[in-house]
């Protein structure tokens, strides 16, 4: 990283659910970055319970100088809700932003912001040898998200873009916590992160500095390729997901079997998702990567069961598509949770079911046995 360019944001591993509503049992970090020039620029806040912490780290960062600019590139509150207190300690400071950020300054915090700058597309900022050159990203992943690239080190500030859950340091791979995050933060909005990649492609990106987890030094293609495969909703594992919603065990004992047949028809990657019990947030990552998804429910009080409901609702809003599905479904009087399944999907572009779709009237038989063998058959290809 540009030796200008500190790192001042903090860990947070206590939290229970982040955004309110997914688990991070391995913490998230909340990146703020400042850059130290004859001019100097602070890249965002953190969330509320760490701005004291923050505030510390940025202090020791300026060794007794004073920022000009805090430049906001995302007002959700993980970000913005220490602008407050920092504009208490630096009230000299010019906040610079996206004419939409500005009004959600004012929405969160009232009239405290002495001094504005807006950004706009292509506008610039220098701080001396540095400068700013703004991309707006609108929906990546609110609608005033702005990046900067910054001219003289080739690095991109990308707010929730390329972001990961969990700390860098404790993971080999950023995409074991980067496609749960991607997927579910920024997954609805894949049309506008083509847009904003495209506007990326123009400049020589030597760094991508996120609001979340790893800065990326290295390899900057391999992460801007994953994002353009995301984006474009194209599946990047060959293998099937298994996701189950089981309500006595009879559902996910065929999920079992259909995982070795797979097996033994040498299909190597297949997962099998419990619906009921695993993370949310993880399946409904693996069901965009996998190119084959199969959907094992019970029938319940005539519907669905509430975990397959739930799931089948985040892919569905998520713009779900391109996708080879197969259906299990279950139910010992009136099993009807196949139609079902297909019928919430039915929005959804380039769905192929496979041809088989295997009934279990209560409890797997000879006949399943035999159907969820052609289903393996149909998925091995
Ligand atoms: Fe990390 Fe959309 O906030």
């Amino acid at each position: 990283m540009d030796r200008d360019i500190l790192k001042v944001g903090v860990f947070d591993d206590s939290t229970d659910l982040f955004e309110g509503q997914y688990k991070i049992p391995d913490g998230i970090t909340y990146n703020s970055y400042v850059i130290m020039d004859e001019k100097i620029a602070v890249m965002d806040t953190v969330d509320k319970n760490f701005v004291d912490e923050w505030l510390s780290n940025l202090k020791k960062a300026l060794g007794g100088r004073k920022p000009d600019y805090l430049v906001v590139h995302h007002m959700e509150p993980d970000h913005c809700a220490g602008l407050s207190a920092f504009l208490k300690e630096y009230p000299d400071v010019a906040v610079v932003g996206s004419k939409r950020a500005f009004s959600m300054i004012q929405g969160f915090f009232g009239d405290c912001v002495p001094e504005t700058i807006e950004a706009t597309e292509g506008g610039t900022l220098s701080l001396g040898s540095h400068e700013l050159r703004f991309v707006m990203a609108p929906m990546v992943h609110w609608p005033e998200v702005m990046m900067s690239y910054e001219l003289k080190s080739g690095s991109v500030f990308s707010a929730d873009a390329f972001g990961s859950f969990g700390r860098p340091e404790d993971f080999d791979e950023w995409d074991e916590q980067a496609d749960r995050y991607y997927f579910g933060i920024v997954g609805k909005y894949g049309a506008q992160v083509q847009s904003v990649l495209a506007k990326l492609a123009k400049f020589d990106v030597k760094a991508i500095l996120p609001l979340h987890g790893k800065v990326i030094e290295k390899e900057i293609d391999r992460y801007i390729s994953a994002y353009d495969r995301w984006s474009r909703y194209e599946s990047d594992r060959d293998g099937v997901l298994i996701a189950v919603s089981s309500a006595y065990g009879h559902t996910m004992d065929a999920a079992r079997l259909l995982s070795g047949y797979l097996g033994d028809r040498g299909v190597k990657d297949v997962v099998v998702a419990d619906l009921n019990r695993d993370d949310m947030s993880s399946t409904v990552a693996k069901a965009f990567r996998y190119d084959k998804v199969v959907l094992a429910c019970v029938t319940y009080n005539g519907d669905l069961f509430p975990y397959m409901r739930e799931f089948l609702d985040c892919l569905v809003e998520r713009n779900f598509k391109n996708k080879k599905v197969g259906i299990i479904e279950n139910g010992s009087w009136a099993p009807v949770a196949g139609k079902l399944m297909e019928k919430r999907l039915e929005g959804c572009a380039g769905i192929e079911y496979c041809p088989t779709r295997v009934k279990i009237t209560s409890a797997v038989n000879l006949q399943s046995i035999s159907a969820l063998s052609a289903l393996a058959d149909e998925l091995k290809g």
